[in-house]
């Protein structure tokens, strides 16, 4: 059976950085307050892109999509899975996939998204994984993309601040060396509440609550904890120690999230990615836009085991493990 092996990725985020004193003084214009200090005590957070008002999800993930198939050298016309990982997608259908395909010129693949808000890209990662080992592709590409600033309400002071925009990609190549080793995904949808944008488009109007709401304190304890859990589990089906893991890759949601997840494994500072700081929380793109930052910058370097863990709305959560 092929391992799904990773062999380019690229990222792209919107060129309009929103620091976290220019987000605070617009806030404070409709008698919102906020500050630098807030934020970055609470979340590690100091700025975000922001998407010009009109961007699509869509855009965004043709961007990272390019860069990742210009890194791997690959035609899009080899591609014959498009796996998107978004819940901001430009429509209700056809899926951002379709279109992704489409602005890459490529045709006749499969092409669908995922929808597992920020553990969507480690969904999707997973769901390519195994349509390769399976031997149903030989060539897929997987996005994260986020319009998040689109379900953002920006009166709600302790939302608002937390999330970006912007988009990551990998492409995946069957490969007889390993490649992907194990993948872990789980739910818990009774947990639906502590994170959601509950709303829809029915009968031409917005049904329920188009905003994304959330209960930071419940998700911040079930992130640590299932992230814990989804760590120890992966490493025990790939038979690989925590220790053999050269760099983790956890959602970038907040710094003190993955603190406190590296606290729990033992993996230490040096060994984790963290682009938080500066992309904020951009939900299914932050994985592989850390994933492509840290490649890029030579830390993540070939034959090197990554850990990457999503987290969010669902309540959803999972792990891949893989050699670069
Ligand atoms: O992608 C996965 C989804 N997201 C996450 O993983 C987020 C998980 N949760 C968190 O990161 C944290 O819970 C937050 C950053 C959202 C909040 O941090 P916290 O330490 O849990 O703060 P809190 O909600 O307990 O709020 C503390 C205080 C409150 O005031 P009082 O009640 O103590 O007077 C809030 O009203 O901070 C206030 N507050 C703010 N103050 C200034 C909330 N938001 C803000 C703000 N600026 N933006």
């Amino acid at each position: 059976m092929p391992y799904a092996k990773i062999i380019g990725s690229g990222g792209y985020l919107p060129p309009r950085v929103v620091t976290n004193d220019e987000l605070a003084a617009e806030l404070a214009t409709r008698n919102i307050e906020t500050s630098d200090t807030w934020i970055v005590e609470r979340t590690g957070i100091r700025q975000r892109h922001i998407a010009d008002p009109g961007a699509t999800t869509s855009q965004l993930a043709t961007r990272a999509a390019q860069a990742a198939l210009a890194d791997a050298g690959i035609d899009a016309g080899e591609l014959d899975l498009i796996i998107v990982a978004t819940s901001t997608p430009d429509f209700v259908f056809p899926s951002t996939a379709c279109l992704v395909q489409a602005n890459l010129g490529a045709k006749g693949g499969a092409a669908f998204d995922v929808q597992a808000v920020c553990s969507g890209f480690v969904y999707a990662l997973a769901t390519a994984d195994a349509f390769v080992r399976a031997g149903r592709a030989k060539t897929a590409l997987v996005i994260g993309a986020e319009v998040f600033s689109s379900i953002l309400d920006w009166s709600d002071r302790s939302t608002c601040v937390l999330f970006g925009d912007g988009a990551g990609a990998v492409v995946l190549k069957a490969s007889e060396e390993p490649g992907i080793m194990a993948a872990q995904l789980n739910a818990d949808g009774s947990q639906m509440k502590i994170l959601c944008a509950a709303g829809n488009v029915a009968h031409g109007k917005v049904v329920g609550d188009p905003f994304l709401r959330m209960d930071g304190q419940a998700v911040f304890k079930l992130a640590v904890t299932s992230l814990t859990q989804s760590a120890l589990d992966v490493c025990k089906e790939a038979d690989v120690s925590l220790e053999a893991i050269d760099w983790l890759v956890p959602h970038q949601a907040n710094v003190r999230i993955i603190n406190f997840l590296g606290r729990r494994l033992n993996i230490p500072d040096e060994k984790v990615v963290v682009t938080v700081d500066h992309h904020a929380n951009t939900s299914a793109a932050s994985v592989p836009l850390a994933f492509d930052e840290a490649r890029r910058d030579g830390r993540i370097k070939p034959g090197q085991t990554v850990l990457m863990q999503g987290v969010g709305g669902g309540f959803t959560w999972g792990s891949v493990l893989t050699r670069v």
